[in-house]
């Protein structure tokens, strides 16, 4: 069995951070959201993973490597524009050859993992096995209707949902999806969906099972969305203190330092993470934040948010609820007059009081 993790698309809903990188590479609890998907994937056995890659390719392809870090062979596989899912698995036809595969959507998060899918896949061998999850917003996301635990229906992102059953971008197929993806056609987007695709198999005869998942789940598309990812992804560490604390520090609940980090006369409730190379100073640091590598935060702060690496805090009263890119400056100036000085991006969003 092989596996096709999706690498590619825009992000538009995290701009300005995916203006410049990609969303799959946005860390939750300091770990890049690929990973996880990478991890799943090993933890279920495979190690021939193909990774479909765009815009962002050469990012991605950096932080991967060639994937023995965790195991993997990774093949890339470029995507010349975002042309759906379906698309992703028609150009990898030559990779996957005729073997089963996992189709794992990179900016997807599976707290428990996929081991018990993969398992009842290969042990039923349907054509096709699709991860449904239980939400309160089913237009956002592809919708199934069951009879018996067969899927009867699905429809992408319908404006009057027929039921609160999603699919998770965890998908299960045989060969016999590359015959669906010849009869289908670009949706209103312009996308080959993969939901038409399987949608063809369902009303061609084919066998289409469908696991309901319990356990935590997310699209990571959001803000909101990726705060929810890093307060859940937090919890499940465990305490470790690599990094060096001041004698007048406090670190509360679950708490890890990385190696190289510093924190000098602060206070750090967890969870919380604190990358490489970080130094905390005169700083507080409340539940669910996670500030990655190389990052300053001085005289300021911070409760459920993530930090990127290289960013750099400095005398700010309080920031709550945020994501902040790579390399930022958020500061206190001195100088008069007295006014708040902006270098934003495009898509910027700036709360102030
Ligand atoms: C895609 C699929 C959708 C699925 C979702 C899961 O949506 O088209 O059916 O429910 O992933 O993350 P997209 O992220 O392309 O909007």
């Amino acid at each position: 069995m092989k596996a096709l993790i999706l690498s590619g698309g825009k992000g538009s809903r995290l701009r300005p951070i995916t203006h410049t990188s990609a969303k799959q590479l946005i860390p939750i609890a300091n770990k890049p959201i690929l990973f996880y998907g990478l991890e799943a994937i090993r933890d279920a056995g495979i190690v021939d993973v193909g990774v479909i890659v765009g815009e962002t390719g050469n990012e991605i392809k950096e932080a991967l490597g060639n994937g023995s870090a965790w195991g993997l062979k990774l093949t890339y596989i470029e995507q010349e524009s975002p042309l759906g899912l379906a698309h992703a698995v028609k150009i990898a036809r030559g990779y996957l050859k005729k073997e089963p595969f996992v189709m794992f959507l990179g900016d997807n998060l599976i707290k428990d993992g996929i081991v018990p899918f993969v398992e009842e896949f290969k042990k039923n061998k349907p054509n096709a096995l699709v991860l449904l999850a239980r939400v309160k917003n089913p237009q956002d996301f592809g919708v199934a209707q069951l009879k018996g635990g067969k899927v009867i229906n699905l429809e992408e992102k319908p404006k009057k949902p027929k039921t609160n059953l999603a699919l998770v971008g965890v998908y299960l197929f045989d060969h016999t999806i590359f015959e669906a993806i010849r009869h289908i056609k670009p949706s209103w987007r312009n996308e080959l969906e993969i939901t038409d695709a399987i949608s063809y198999l369902i009303h061609h005869g084919y066998e289409v099972h469908s696991h309901i998942i319990n356990g935590w789940w997310k699209d990571t598309g959001k803000l909101e969305d990726l705060l929810e990812a890093n307060r859940i992804m937090l919890d499940t560490l465990q305490s470790q203190v690599k990094g060096r604390v001041s004698k007048d520090s406090r670190l509360y609940g679950k708490v890890i330092i990385e190696k190289k980090a510093s924190i000098v006369h602060s206070v750090i409730r967890g969870p919380a993470t604190i990358g490489e190379n970080t130094r905390i100073i005169s700083s507080y640091i409340g539940p669910f934040t996670s500030v990655y590598h190389d990052a300053v935060i001085e005289n300021s702060e911070i409760e459920h948010s993530i930090i990127l690496e290289e960013s750099k805090i400095e005398n700010i009263g309080r920031i709550e609820d945020s994501l902040i890119g790579k390399s930022v400056v958020v500061c206190r100036h001195p100088r008069k007059p007295q006014a708040y000085r902006f270098m934003l991006g495009d898509s910027s969003q700036v709360g102030i009081i």
